[in-house]
């Protein structure tokens, strides 16, 4: 397959870097350079191989990701998945200029505000609607904890593919729930319906307080990545999303 190519200029203005003219001017100036040696000519057009990210650098600094990649955040309580609602947003904790990005760079579904852990986010929107299509029914799983202690009927209840949520006239796919504790319970879903965990206790008359997803298909969020901090998925966390992942609740 022949490799892509890209004009430098319309490269990294879309990478939001600056204008298509700033970016030419840039060039002009020596501050853009591929293997060390300027590229002087903002039109030069380049070829779209992985290792391009290592081989150009603007003023001395690495480039930011090419187009078409993705990244996993741990999300804290108290930030929004939208581009443009009040108050602090998840593209806050993102380096500025890629909200210039265009593509822009998109949630993979969303997590509530009070709702924490893993996040993933890309440009790619064929990989976006991979992960989310309903045909592939990748899992995810959440730690829920509850107001009210378990009753011990709630995991008969959500595997039974009956359940209905208030408002809706399609029952719920069957959902696994396992008990880790008096008012503590890791439930993997596989589907995203609005609210879904908070409404599915809900309608068992329990109250969900705090929810922390854990897992999306067979990829976890990694222990050492704290509240706030991302980092890019490698082609193995890609890959890992759409396997079947096992059902160790630890
Ligand atoms: N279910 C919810 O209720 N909230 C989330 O953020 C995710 C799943």
């Amino acid at each position: 397959m022949k490799t892509p190519t890209a004009r430098l200029d319309k490269l990294l203005s879309g990478m939001g870097y600056a204008s298509r003219r700033e970016i030419q001017m840039l060039a002009r100036n020596g501050r853009i350079r591929l293997d060390g040696a300027p590229l002087s000519a903002g039109d030069e057009r380049l070829k779209l191989t992985p290792d391009l990210e290592d081989r150009l650098d603007v003023d001395g600094e690495g480039l930011d990701p090419l187009p078409g990649f993705a990244l996993m955040l741990h999300k804290p309580l108290g930030v929004t998945c939208s581009h443009k609602e009040a108050g602090p947003l998840v593209y806050d904790l993102l380096p500025a200029r890629w909200r210039r990005r265009e593509p822009a760079i998109s949630t993979v579904g969303r997590l509530d505000k009070e709702t924490s852990g893993l996040l993933l986010m890309t440009d790619d929107g064929a990989l976006l609607h991979r992960i989310i299509s309903p045909r592939r029914h990748v899992p995810k799983r959440y730690r829920a904890h509850l107001a009210r202690p378990l009753e011990g009927t709630e995991a008969a209840a959500f595997a039974s593919g009956t359940l209905m949520l208030e408002g809706e006239d399609k029952p719920l796919k069957p959902a696994e729930l396992e008990p880790v504790g008096e008012r503590e319970a890791v439930l993997t879903v596989h589907e995203g319906r609005y609210h879904q965990v908070r409404r599915m206790f809900a309608a068992l008359g329990n109250h969900v307080e705090a929810l922390h997803r854990e897992r999306i298909g067979g990829l976890d969020l990694p222990e050492d990545l704290a509240a706030g901090q991302w980092r890019r998925l490698t082609v193995e966390d890609i890959a890992a999303i759409f396997l079947a992942p096992s059902s160790d609740t630890r």
